[in-house]
């Protein structure tokens, strides 16, 4: 199904965000790419990283003005929340990273146009290493300072959006990307959400659905942080959902309805889960593909060719709830295949904090051209 047959009605009144980028910042990222400014711009922000940090010396003058104004919590962001998210996230950890990482990176192979701007973006090329960027985006998020002075997440969002903005000039160039696009220019603020359904509304939807246990206000600080973090990759407030329920409800119209196989998202795919059977999680291959169909339905496993291995597929159905329960304190005994569950969900928990703990070695840099073919 195209995109352009599922344009949502969004929320009475506002503006179409199918038709809104991030104008004032893309104009000043195009003018610092055409003008071959990029690379020094890339220097300069390497030693921008905590929160607190003031900006880098060095930066144009219209950027260094952009990102002063831009570079800071909204009015409406509610310090108790973002305390509370980030203690939720340390406290579910092993579940979102999981989830984030299995859930929600293989569900963006599925969505046509993440998967197509991914791939023909010069990140495209080398996945390991865009894995290990948008671990940074997670990490920093979930760390427990995160919107603090000392925390990180306020520069790798402002970061990433300098990257988005780069990709809205670059991509519309690429004869590839233009050849197999419904849209000219790329990652508008429908994009943006529609991103977000995939983790944020995806990540929540799921930990009801397991029934892990969750208090009112841990849901919504979890919305909350999620809120804060669209509006500072530049989503305009108008369109951030306010409740659960408004978020669920979108994700049904703009996500659900969406999902579809690409040639660049099953090799995208293809290229995550090699990467992650490469390291040893405790599992095959085959529990690998059928914990991703568990988790995103047998549909996408079949859009990916996700080869069956129907005894795993056993295990993860009757053993993965139990396994929850068992560590949620709601069964007294240890369930079948605990041991492999837990060592499955530390590995990739190792794998998320290992790759992503050390940003300084997978900086997020703008770049400045695309993936040549
Ligand atoms: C880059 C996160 C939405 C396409 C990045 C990066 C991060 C990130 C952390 C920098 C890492 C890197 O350079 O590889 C996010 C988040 C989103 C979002 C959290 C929404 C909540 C989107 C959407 C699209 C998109 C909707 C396209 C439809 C890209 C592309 C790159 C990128 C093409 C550049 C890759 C490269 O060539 O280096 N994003 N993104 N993103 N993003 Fe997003």
């Amino acid at each position: 199904m195209s995109a352009a047959s599922v344009v949502p009605a969004w929320a009475a009144g506002a503006a179409d965000p199918w038709w809104v980028w991030d104008d004032e910042v893309d104009r000043l990222v195009a003018g610092l790419v055409d003008g071959g400014q990029v690379p020094a711009v890339n220097t300069a922000l390497r030693s921008w990283v905590n929160n607190g940090d003031p900006l880098p010396a060095g930066l144009p003058s219209g950027l260094a003005g952009w990102l002063g104004r831009v570079n800071g919590l909204p009015s409406w962001a509610d310090a108790a929340k973002l305390r509370r998210a980030a203690d939720f996230n340390r406290r579910k950890d092993t579940y979102l990273f999981m989830l984030y990482g299995l859930g929600s990176g293989i569900m963006s192979t599925v969505i046509p146009r993440e998967a197509r701007s991914v791939y023909w973006s010069a990140g495209g090329a080398n996945m390991q290493d865009r894995a290990a960027k948008t671990f940074t985006f997670g990490y920093d998020l979930s760390d427990l300072n995160a919107f603090e002075p000392s925390g990180q997440f306020v520069v790798t969002a402002n970061k990433t959006r300098l990257v988005h903005a780069a990709v809205r000039h670059l991509l519309p160039q690429s004869p590839h990307w233009r050849a197999v696009s419904d849209e000219q220019v790329p990652i508008s603020n429908g994009d943006i959400l529609v991103t977000f359904h995939s983790l944020g509304t995806f990540v929540h939807r799921k930990l009801r659905e397991w029934h892990v246990p969750m208090s009112a206000a841990d849901e919504e600080a979890f919305l909350h942080q999620w809120q804060v973090a669209i509006h500072l990759l530049g989503v305009r407030d108008e369109f951030i959902p306010k409740t659960w329920a408004e978020a669920d409800a979108q994700s049904a119209q703009v996500l659900t309805p969406l999902l579809a196989p690409t040639t660049e998202g099953k090799e995208l795919a293809e290229d995550l889960l090699g990467l992650t059977a490469q390291i040893d999680l405790g599992v095959t291959r085959g529990f690998l593909n059928e914990f991703v169909r568990y988790v995103l339905s047998d549909e996408v496993g079949d859009w990916l060719g996700l080869r069956r291995d129907y005894a795993a597929a056993a295990l993860v159905r009757t053993g993965w709830p139990a396994y929850i329960a068992f560590r949620e304190g709601l069964l007294p005994i240890a369930p079948a295949g605990f041991y492999l569950f837990d060592q499955f969900l530390r590995a990739i928990a190792m794998l998320f904090l290992n790759k992503a703990s050390s940003p300084a070695s997978t900086p997020i840099t703008i770049p400045t051209g695309n993936r040549p073919g």
